[in-house]
This record gives C-alpha cells, structure tokens and sequence, in this order.
C-alpha cells in the first residue's frame, strides 16, 4: 500500500512541488486548502486531469488552521502517515499589520496540529514543521542549528514559537516532529509579493515595455536564496530518518537585494546606471535614460534581517542533501519562465 502523506499549504510555493515530489515516489497525497472568493488552485492545477479534474493520488480537502474542527476531522478521514506543515501566514512585512492573525495560524495553528497528533491513536504520524531562517533575525551569519534566536518579526517569532512546539512534543509526548530550517528559496510560482519575483516579473515587463517602473525598499539586505524545487526533497529526507531531527536547509551564499537586481537586469541586456544613496537611490536605464528603479520608504520593514547564510553541513552529513540549483541558475529559471508567460 503506497504512503499516504497530508500537506497543509498545498495551494502555496513548497505545497506545489512537495505535491510533485511526493506523487513522484508513488504517495497517495492529501491537499488542505482554504475557502477563498477567487480560486486559490493554480499552483495545482496542471497536476490534476485536465478534462475530470481528477487525480487518483492527489485529494483536496477544505480546512483552515484557525480552525481546530477541521483539522481534526480531515486528520481523522486521511489517515496519513506524514503531515507536512507548510500553511502559513508567510509575508514578513505584512505581519507588521495583522501580528494577531499570522500569531494564530502560524504559531496557534502548529499548536493545534501538534495537539491532534499526539492524541492521534490509529496511528505515529510523522510531522514536518516549516521553520524559517527568519527566526535568526539579527544573529550573524553563517547561522545554523546551534545558533541563536533573535527574531525581528511577529512572523519570526510566530515561527521560534512553532519550532519550540516541535521540538517540547517531541521530548514530551516521544512524537516523531521535526523542523526544517529553511533559508529563502524561490522558484517561478513564488507569490508576486516577494521581493525576488518581484524583480524578476518588474523588470521583464519593463523589458516589455509593458511597466515603467520598479518601486522597492531595501537594497542592502542580504539574503541565503535557494530554489524551492531543491528545498522540498530536504522535506522529504528530513522525515525518512530514524530519529527525529531539526535541519537547517541553504545553499550557504549571499547577495544583496541589490545584486539580484543587478543579475536580472544583465540577463535581460538592461544597462542599469545607479545614483544617489538611501531614499533618493534610482537606476537608469542607460539606452532609454528613464528612471526605472525607486526605492519608497512604505516598503521597508521597521526591524530588518540584514544578512541571512545558512550552515547546512549538518544536513549534507546526515541526509545526503545538497543544492542542485546556482543562484545563477536559480534566476534564469525564474526569468525564462517570466518571459514564456
Ligand atoms: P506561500 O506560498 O505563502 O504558501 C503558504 C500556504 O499556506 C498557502 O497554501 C496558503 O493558502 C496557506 N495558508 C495560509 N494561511 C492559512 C490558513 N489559515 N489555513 C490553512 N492554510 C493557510 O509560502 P511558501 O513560500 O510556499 O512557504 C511554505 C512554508 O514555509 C510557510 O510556512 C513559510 O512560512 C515557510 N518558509 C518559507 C520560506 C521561503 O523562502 N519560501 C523559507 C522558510 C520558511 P492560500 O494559497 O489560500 O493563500
Ligand atoms: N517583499 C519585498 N518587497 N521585500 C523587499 C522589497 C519589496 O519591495 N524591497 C526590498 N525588500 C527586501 C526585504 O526588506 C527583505 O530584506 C528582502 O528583500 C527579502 O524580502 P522577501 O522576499 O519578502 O522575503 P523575506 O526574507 O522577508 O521572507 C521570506 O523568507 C523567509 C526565510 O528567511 C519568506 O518566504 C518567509 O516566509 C521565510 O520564512
């Protein structure tokens, strides 16, 4: 009988290529999605028939983490053998504006989960948490498992209180509950919202002719960026172990906001001219001399992460698991598939 694995998140970035992966190795998988107005499924979508919207390995079911009824029940209809919690509230800047919601589903909402599990009597389901290398916040970089929180958000601090939750059920109640540790990953289903598909969609359309301008805040903050298709096999390691553990996942590089710019914008044969400094920083487009890049104070954060590198030594030791995509190529994805659109 094939595994049968539930993924809380289905409908976001990781949830559609873990959905991949896990069909891949022959799982039976279980999708959570949230009643939303306009449909929420297109990460999805080209995995289900496209004539009977059907796909004998993979069921959606209605749930929401605020919702403790429908956890239970859907925990209880699936039966799995691994739950993967991806679902979350995941904008850093946003949870400077609704702190209490993204507390209640990203740390509450683990709670609830780790609480059905460990009463969970069919069964030992395994249970993967989507921790962040946000909760470093403002430790120095590299960061790894042994390295201090200092978080810089209700996001990251939702997250140390979801890790902690792992980690106190699993010492305990013995449930086999583990963290991955993920640094930034991307990928051209990254949600329009974040910084890199951001780039990478403005300046195409600039290309294009179709946009004339790339309105950012900061430049200068440095991020660990992997691609989102190499991050969710270290899901998957992650839960095959013998014991449970808690991974930290990165490619152990940096660049600055500033320097992703600089890549697409080469890539795409765009000659950037930068001047002036702080909120006055512009670039030019050197063949049309038109300002095409602005910085605007409304998208900086109060607190920032300044520079984020992940250590994954441990998980290259002890799960095999090592990046597959460059930076390098990790943008190209990003900006073929941008242009193909
Ligand atoms: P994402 O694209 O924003 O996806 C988040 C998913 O959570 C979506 O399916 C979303 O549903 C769902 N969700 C949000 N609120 C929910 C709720 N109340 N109940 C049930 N589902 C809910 O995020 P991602 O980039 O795939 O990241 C996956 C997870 O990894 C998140 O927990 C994130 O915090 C964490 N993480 C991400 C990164 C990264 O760089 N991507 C790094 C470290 C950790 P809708 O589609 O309906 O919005
Ligand atoms: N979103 C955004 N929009 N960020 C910008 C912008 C902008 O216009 N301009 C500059 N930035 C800077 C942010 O200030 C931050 O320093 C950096 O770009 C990356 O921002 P995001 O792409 O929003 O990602 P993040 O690092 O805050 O959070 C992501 O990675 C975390 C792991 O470290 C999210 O995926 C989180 O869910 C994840 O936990």
């Amino acid at each position: 009988m094939s595994k049968k694995a539930l993924i809380f998140g289905i409908t976001g970035q990781d949830g559609s290529y873990l959905a991949e992966f896990l069909i891949k190795k022959k799982y039976q998988v279980h999708g959570v999605k949230r009643r939303t107005s306009t449909p929420n499924t297109s990460r999805i979508d080209h995995i289900f028939d496209s004539v009977n919207f059907k796909n004998k390995y993979l069921v959606l079911h209605h749930g929401d983490l605020s919702d403790v009824g429908s956890l239970n029940r859907i925990i209880n209809d699936v039966n799995p053998d691994e739950i993967y919690n991806l679902a979350a509230q995941s904008h850093v800047k946003i949870s400077f504006q609704i702190p209490e919601y993204t507390s209640d589903v990203n740390a509450l909402g683990t709670l609830r989960l780790l609480e059905i599990i460990r009463h969970y009597k069919k069964k030992k389901i395994k249970f993967y948490q989507a921790s962040s290398s946000e909760m470093f916040g403002k430790s120095k970089p590299p960061q790894n498992e042994k390295t201090l929180f200092q978080p810089r958000s209700v996001y990251a601090i939702s997250k140390v209180f979801a890790y902690h939750s792992v980690i106190h059920y699993r010492d305990a109640y013995g449930l086999y509950a583990c963290n991955g540790i993920l640094f930034n990953h991307e990928s051209p289903r990254r949600g329009v919202n974040f910084v890199t598909k951001k780039i990478v969609q403005g300046l195409v359309r600039i290309k294009q002719g179709k946009q004339k301008m790339l309105i950012l805040g900061n430049l200068y903050s440095r991020r660990d960026w992997g691609h989102a298709n190499d991050y969710v096999e270290s899901m998957w390691k992650i839960l095959q172990q013998k014991k449970a553990n808690d991974f930290v996942i990165a490619t152990k590089t940096s660049n600055s906001v500033k320097d992703f710019i600089n890549i697409c914008a080469k890539k795409l044969n765009i000659k950037l001219i930068w001047k002036n400094k702080g909120l006055k920083e512009i670039a030019i487009n050197k063949l049309t001399n038109k300002t095409i890049i602005k910085v605007d104070q409304k998208y900086f954060r109060e607190t920032e992460v300044d520079n984020l590198i992940g250590d994954f030594s441990k998980a290259r030791r002890l799960l095999k698991w090592k990046p597959k995509f460059s930076f390098d190529k990790l943008i190209d994805d990003m900006i073929n598939n941008e242009l193909n659109d």
